[in-house]
Order: C-alpha cells, then structure tokens, then sequence
C-alpha cells in the first residue's frame, strides 16, 4: 500500500526499455521515489496505430495517477511520439490539471544540435516514432537548417524484449538497418538512438556505425531535462516525494519482468503485477 508521503515520480515503457531512462535518471536524482510501469502484456507499441498507442498510454497515464503521481514520464519514443501531445493538450486539463506527462522526443532533439558538424541528423526508430515523422518536425521547428534522415528498425524491440540482443543473430539486423540509414544519407554524423530499447544493442550498434559519427544517449538526455525541469518547476517539484524508493510495476508475469528487468536496470527490481484495459485497475 502506498503512504500518505509517497509522491512518486512515475515513468512509463511498452515494456524494459524505459528501465535504460530510469537507470540515468535515478542516477542523476537519487533522492526522489520513482514508480516504473512495463506493459509487457501489450509490447510493443511500435507497430500499433495512432489510436491503440495513445488508448494504451493514456490507460497508463490513469494509472499512474491513481499511484499519486504528479510527475510522469513516457520513457517510450513511441508513446511519446503518438499519444503524449493528445494526452497533455486534451485529456490533462479534464483529469487533472496540475499533473504533468513528459516526453522523451523534445529533449532529445533539444540537445542535437550541439554536437552535428554536418548538419545531417539520423534517427533510428520503431516504425510508429519514424511514421509518426516527431523527429523531423521537432527538429524543424527548433532547428529548421538542420537535415533529418530516419530508418525504421522494427525488429531491434523484439531482439530486445526475447533478450536476443547479445546474441550472434542481432548482427545481421543491427548491421542492415545502420547501413541502410548511411545509404539514404552519407553526411550524416550525429545518430539519436530513437527509441528506448535500443541502448541494450550499443555494442552493436557502434560495431556498424561509421567511424567519427556522434550517437547520442537519450538516458542522460532525458535525466539532465528532468533535473532543469524540476528545478523550473517548483509547484511540481513540491509533489515529489524524496525517501530514494522505486516500485515496478509490469502488466505481464512478475516472474519475467523481475530477471529481464534486473539487466537492464543493472540492479535487483521485484516487481508487482498489474492489469491495465479494464474499468478499475487493480493490483493482483
Ligand atoms: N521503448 C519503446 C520506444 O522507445 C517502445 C518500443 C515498442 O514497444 O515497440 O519506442
């Protein structure tokens, strides 16, 4: 059961992903409560339309809620990239107005610029983040000189979520979809990691990358925006609670969730399960 002084900063994946955010984030801000939720019954989100990604979420965003979260962070490229404005600008104001969702999409394009030379931007994403086109547009409207080039990875999610990352088959995909990005543009030299899966496939990953090319690594990104957001943000820094507890939470066995969890958040998570898509939601 929760307490009265529990305000958890609440963060939000299809499934383990989100746990690569929460690592840098809890890292940089030991001191508040977090609350992780994986839908792992219902990942990935990455192929799914516009409507099932932002029903999903926003049955997420009400959980959280219900967990006296004022703070929520969709950890998920594309929950952010297909239900995070909705969400803020339609369903905010009638739930609760003095709560807050964040995504993961704007600080990250907020932060590329510093580091392109060429100006040539790559994005490498689930197929919802790279049809979406968040990426692009978000750029353009921050930084309208710069030029985007995006490559959809749809199988990177499920080499990660089936813990195929490591393994000597990965390497075909990994290789494929990196040389397809740098064939569709050669001048590229600074890469977003577009979804948050994709930092468990790194060593791959810079295996096929082209010398000299920048990745960027959404986790701190994400970790530092929070930091500056919180401290501009006082009426909601005030509404979370600092006692250094996490809880996780995943819609699927807690069984599964609690090995693959502990590896990618490189630190031992027992999880509680819970059901999303119904009427009232309850912890089993
Ligand atoms: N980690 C997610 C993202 O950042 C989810 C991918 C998925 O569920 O397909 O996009």
């Amino acid at each position: 059961m929760l307490t009265e002084s529990f305000f958890p900063i609440g963060v939000f994946d299809s499934g383990y992903g989100g746990l690569t955010i929460l690592k840098e984030i809890v890292q940089k801000l030991p001191q508040y409560d977090y609350v992780y939720l994986g839908d792992n019954a219902r990942t990935p989100y990455g192929n799914r339309s516009f409507e099932t990604v932002y029903h999903y979420t926003l049955e997420a965003v009400k959980w959280f809620f219900s967990q006296n979260c004022h703070l929520i962070i969709l950890a998920c490229n594309t929950a952010s990239a297909k239900a995070l404005r909705t969400i803020q600008q339609r369903d905010l104001p009638l739930l609760a107005p003095l709560k807050r969702v964040l995504g993961v999409i704007r600080p990250s394009v907020e932060a590329v610029e510093k580091f392109t030379i060429t100006q040539n931007i790559g994005i490498l994403g689930t197929v919802g983040t790279v049809l979406s086109n968040s990426y692009p547009l978000e750029i353009q409207k921050l930084f309208p000189h710069l030029t985007v080039t995006q490559e959809s990875c749809p199988m990177w999610v499920p080499l990660v979520e089936n813990n195929e990352h490591k393994n000597e088959g990965a390497n075909y995909f990994v290789q494929k979809n990196i040389e397809n990005l740098f064939q569709k543009n050669s001048k590229i030299d600074t890469v977003i990691l577009g979804c948050t899966h994709y930092p468990l496939l790194v060593d791959k990953i810079l295996k096929f990358l082209p010398q000299n090319v920048h990745l960027l690594s959404q986790g701190e990104i994400v970790a530092k925006s929070l930091e500056d957001y919180l401290f501009r943000h006082p009426e909601i820094e005030n509404f979370c609670s600092k006692n250094q507890k996490r809880e996780f939470f995943t819609t699927e066995t807690v069984e599964l969730f609690e090995k693959q969890a502990t590896l990618f958040f490189e630190e031992k998570v027992s999880a509680k399960r819970i059901s999303l898509g119904y009427s009232e939601v309850k912890i089993l």
